[in-house]
């Protein structure tokens, strides 16, 4: 398997996520080859929940890291989970156009540019 899939797939197993007993995983690509991974982490105010994509791009900006091309999302689902929201807009701000896989435990994938997910993004540009 696609070493991205199995780290995703692996650091899923690490996710806090007593209240929703919903995990996911999440393995990011960095232009080197080098992967960056993050779980999902839950807390008892639950809006301070963090998801796993998020969890993998602030682990890897704060490494610093700099260009990304692809980031795979791991969930127990028939219907791929994609990104939320909220995850949509911080993977195009760090990450720009690159590749979404998703995947389940039954090696079903699915993939996006996250121009598909996310089209029509606020960003920077129009803060000049
Ligand atoms: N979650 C993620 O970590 N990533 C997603 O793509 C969808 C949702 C988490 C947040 C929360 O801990 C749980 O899944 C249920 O929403």
């Amino acid at each position: 398997m696609d070493p991205l899939q199995q780290a995703a797939l692996a650091v899923r197993l690490h996710a806090r996520a007593v209240y929703s007993n919903f995990l996911v995983g999440a393995a990011l690509e960095e232009d080197s080859g080098h992967i960056f991974t993050g779980c999902n982490v839950e807390n008892a105010t639950y809006g301070l929940t963090v998801c796993a994509e998020r969890v993998a791009v602030f682990k890897a900006i704060s490494e610093g890291a700099w260009r990304f091309r692809r980031i795979v999302v791991a969930a127990d689902t028939d219907t791929l989970t994609p990104p939320c929201g909220a995850c949509r807009q911080i993977l195009w701000e760090f990450c720009g156009d690159i590749e979404v896989v998703l995947i389940n435990l039954h090696g079903k994938t699915e993939s996006f540019r996250m121009s598909e997910l996310f089209p029509r993004p606020f960003d920077a540009k129009y803060l000049e």
